[in-house]
């Protein structure tokens, strides 16, 4: 591959996209919660060349994409509670772990051969409309380079993944900026798998119980689980307060820094700034420099963030 297309949002650019995709190409696009590298997930060329763009572990199975509930259950077994929960979150930042629907076509290296998938349908205007022009199930991680920061705007893509992959649509910036929740519901329990643009309390609420914690560290069940991630360059310190020397201090609420992520110690605004946020800082601290993070509270999105947060910090 020798030059990324970048693509403008528009029904030209779109048709250009989903033939690429057609073509077993690879086109990165955004979501509300990060931009996505996708590829079509009945193909297992297709595949192949997303984990070879991002430089991806093969044990990690990818989420795949639909425009509608209709299009998700040709791929998995709903049951009720699937359904009730899809009823309330669908389009948006949940992903849903269901029983594979047998002969539902995807390819084995989407699911790392288990006899589970994990589904999204994404509220994106451009995403909804790539699925549609498309026609088919889109497998799609986050369109950076396996263990780095996930991209929330094209430059950020273009940044990571240039000259690897056949185009990139932008969509401008993403509005949830953190990755979407992921919940288990292939078994009796459900199952927190990953901390994202849904908050927990809210899928509680629905569930009318609380949420067993799944994975584990030994056993990656989903990405957060690998301990080191979204890892800038710079070495990154927590709770922080105030900065030390030499550091790039990034604030929240009432902790002032060179930068901040909210200075109203809004959640929403912390979440959708973070990525782009870790970046900047990453520029700023130079590569041997250090970064420190003011406390977040871990309610709503919070959660999300510090799970982010905990994972950049994370020793490499
Ligand atoms: O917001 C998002 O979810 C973004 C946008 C592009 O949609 N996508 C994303 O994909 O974050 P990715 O590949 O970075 O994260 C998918 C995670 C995997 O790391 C994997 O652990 C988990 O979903 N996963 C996928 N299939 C699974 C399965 N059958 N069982 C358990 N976990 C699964
Ligand atoms: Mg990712």
């Amino acid at each position: 591959m020798d030059q990324t297309e970048l693509l403008a949002a528009d029904d030209a650019g779109l048709a250009r996209a989903a033939a690429l995709l057609a073509a077993g190409g690879l086109v990165a696009f955004p979501t509300e919660t990060v931009y996505g590298l996708g590829g079509d997930a009945r193909s297992d060329t297709a595949v192949a060349r997303i984990f070879e763009a991002k430089g991806r572990p093969r044990f990690n199975p990818l989420i795949v994409h639909l425009p509608d509930l209709a299009a998700a259950e040709r791929i998995a077994v709903f049951d009720h509670r699937a359904r009730t929960v899809a009823a309330a979150f669908w389009p948006g930042p949940l992903t849903l772990v269901l029983p594979l629907r047998p002969g539902a076509g995807v390819s084995p290296l989407v699911t790392a051969g288990l006899d589970t998938v994990a589904l999204r349908v994404p509220a994106h205007p451009v995403a909804r409309a790539l699925l549609t022009a498309f026609g088919g199930p889109v497998a799609a991680p986050s369109a950076n380079p396996s263990g780095k920061v996930s991209p929330t705007r094209a430059a950020h893509v273009m940044a990571g993944l240039t000259g690897r992959i056949a185009a990139v649509v932008d969509g401008g910036a993403c509005a949830v900026g953190v990755e979407s929740t992921i919940l288990g519901l292939d078994g009796a329990e459900p199952r927190m798998l990953r901390p994202g643009g849904v908050p927990a309390e809210a899928l509680e609420a629905l569930l009318g119980q609380p949420l067993a914690i799944g994975g584990s560290a030994e056993k990656p069940s989903a990405p957060g689980q690998l301990a080191s991630h979204y890892a800038p360059g710079a070495a990154v310190r927590l709770e922080a307060r105030a900065a030390e020397t030499g550091e790039i201090l990034v604030g929240f609420g009432p902790v002032l820094g060179d930068l901040t992520l909210s200075s109203e110690g809004n959640l929403v605004e912390a979440a959708a700034n973070l990525f782009h946020i870790l970046r900047e800082a990453d520029l700023l601290a130079g590569p041997e420099g250090r970064i420190a993070f003011a406390p977040v509270p871990e309610t709503g999105l919070g959660r999300a963030i510090n799970d982010r947060l905990r994972r950049a910090a994370a020793p490499r």
